[in-house]
């Protein structure tokens, strides 16, 4: 029968006590757990591989969650063959078949909520709120797709006398997942289970720190009908199998998330076409930002700050939608940075299986690394304001409390690059024009915001404040599926809209067809 229409998924209300229990719970189960071996999936076939990738919790680096198997460009091939050998009957099932493997997929990550959660928590250091959001968003993905898939599968007619004409679609082919850590699950899943209802075959690659969560995302989807060939699971080391997974002449479109290097390098790499490939890859690529929110004189700033802390330190500011540059109107700037430390400073850092955090670990050493560098760069750059004292945590865990910055300026490097972690630029504005230029000035477009009570000066953010996901008066993180199709243009990425209605359209190819009768 016909689908309902699609609506979002509710979120967990963690402040019912069965809810707390079930977490309780799921976290001691998933403890129990650790350390298990997670080989690779290619034809439905498990290879376990000599070299392996140990994917620590955060938070107590000494605890294996789970040892991943490593592929090499050999296992690499061997999933795009079995891929390609997949495709006939799984681009041959019906849209509607493969809309209801998604529905199917939807509801499993629905029953294994907590579960699933407790896995991010403990591979990814993301909060129990922050990684039910995303739990939500991936069954969101699954139950829009597979209504956007019957949808366009629809043959777009426009007859006239004497022709017929129908325009409909075919999938691209074998499709290379290469996914981050970030959004362990939800990106994961917007990307393979976009490819496959569109009739792809996927070869998917998992960010060498969240092969777990990406194992079990897949076991879901060939639980809920996806063909063994048709999905396969390739985790290993970016640098190692991921040239293979964008060269290869028999893939046919390279979806990528992450950072903005990785992503030019794969578009780049994706763009030659070498012997024996009779086809341009589809690129997409998704990648960082460097997002602001503006604060104008006349803001609300009880909620302006509340907004401003939630967005920065949030998951530890690793979003790729993270504020990292507040820009404060020169008449409210010292009130706000004032009240912006005091909020700021009550901030939770810990484990994120207590349920109080806001702020967990940093994904990993490497990543703690840099962010504290980063931090050296801000005390020569602005002037530092807060900066919380995680000393006691850290002998354990990759903890790195949060920073602000004030008086940055707006080319300094803390206020240019990414960073990816909790560490946020306080930057001076003369006035709304000065604001827009500096928001506008860095080579990210991908989220932003304003705080004003002014309707002149919203009206101007929605015309001048060039990003992708634009937020007024609130914070720029946390975009819900079908109501904030989500991504960025610019050097944040090409602009692909995932949750969006036009997201399918990546993964297909248009075909016209006419007759005359
Ligand atoms: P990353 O670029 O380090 O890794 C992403 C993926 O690329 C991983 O699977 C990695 O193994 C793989 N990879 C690494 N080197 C490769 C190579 N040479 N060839 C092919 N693949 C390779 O990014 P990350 O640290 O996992 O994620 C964080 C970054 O992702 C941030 O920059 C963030 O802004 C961005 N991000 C963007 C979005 C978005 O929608 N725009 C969403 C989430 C994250
Ligand atoms: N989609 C995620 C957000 O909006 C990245 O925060």
């Amino acid at each position: 029968g016909e689908l309902p229409p699609f609506r979002n998924a509710p979120t967990a209300d963690f402040a019912k006590a069965e809810n707390r229990r079930a977490m309780v719970e799921a976290l001691a189960q998933v403890r129990g757990r650790f350390g298990k071996d997670y080989p690779l999936l290619i034809d439905g076939r498990e290879v376990m591989t000599e070299s392996r990738i140990d994917s620590l919790d955060p938070a107590q680096q000494t605890r294996v969650v789970g040892r991943s198997a490593s592929a090499d460009a050999g296992h690499a091939e061997a999933a795009i063959a079995a891929a390609k050998k997949a495709l006939k009957a799984w681009s041959a099932r019906s849209p509607r078949e493969r809309a209801d493997v998604l529905l199917k997929a939807a509801a499993l990550i629905r029953e294994r909520r907590f579960e699933l959660i407790a896995w991010m928590v403990y591979e990814c250091g993301k909060p129990w709120r922050e990684a039910d959001g995303e739990l939500v968003e991936a069954s969101d993905f699954c139950e829009l797709y597979a209504r956007d898939m019957i949808r366009i599968a629809e043959p777009r007619r426009r007859d006239v006398p004497g022709e017929t004409n129908a325009c409909t679609p075919i999938p691209r082919g074998v499709v290379s997942v290469i996914a981050p850590w970030n959004f362990p699950l939800a990106i994961s899943c917007t990307m393979v289970a976009g490819a496959l209802v569109a009739g792809n075959t996927v070869v998917y690659k998992p960010s060498e720190q969240s092969p777990v969560v990406g194992w079990h995302l897949v076991k879901i989807l060939h639980e809920a009908g996806v063909p063994a060939g048709a999905l396969n699971y390739l985790p290993g080391v970016g640098e190692a199998v991921g040239p293979t997974l964008v060269k290869h002449p028999d893939v046919n479109m390279v979806a990528f998330t992450g950072s903005r290097d990785v992503g030019l390098l794969v578009n780049r790499l994706a763009a030659e076409t070498p012997p024996g490939q009779d086809h341009v890859k589809r690129v997409i690529a998704e990648m960082g930002g460097k997002n602001a929110l503006i604060i104008d004189d006349d803001a609300d700033l009880d909620e302006a700050v509340v907004g401003v802390v939630n967005a920065a330190f949030g998951y530890s500011g690793q979003k790729c939608s993270a504020c990292s540059r507040a820009i404060v109107l020169d008449g409210v700037y010292d009130a706000f940075l004032a009240r912006l430390v005091e909020a700021a400073r009550s901030v939770k850092v810990g484990p994120a299986e207590d349920p109080e955090t806001l702020v967990g670990p940093v994904i990993d050493a490497d990543s703690r690394r840099k962010i504290l560098s980063y931090k050296e760069v801000a005390r020569r750059e602005g002037r530092v304001v807060l900066d919380t004292d995680v000393a006691e945590k850290a002998v354990v865990g990759t903890y790195v409390g949060p920073m602000i910055v004030a008086d940055v300026p707006p080319d300094a490097r803390v206020a240019q690059e990414e960073i990816f972690g909790p560490l946020l630029s306080v930057i001076r504005a003369r006035d709304l024009d000065h604001a827009l230029e500096i928001a506008n000035g860095t080579p990210y477009a991908l989220t932003g915001g304003i705080y004003s009570r002014s309707p002149v000066n919203i009206e101007r953010a929605r015309r001048e404040f060039l990003v992708g996901n634009l937020y007024i008066n609130r914070g720029n993180t946390g975009a819900m599926v079908d109501r904030q199709p989500f991504g960025g243009f610019k050097l944040s990425g090409i602009g692909t809209k995932a949750g969006g209605s036009e997201y399918l359209y990546e993964f297909l190819i248009m075909r016209s067809i006419t007759e005359n009768t």
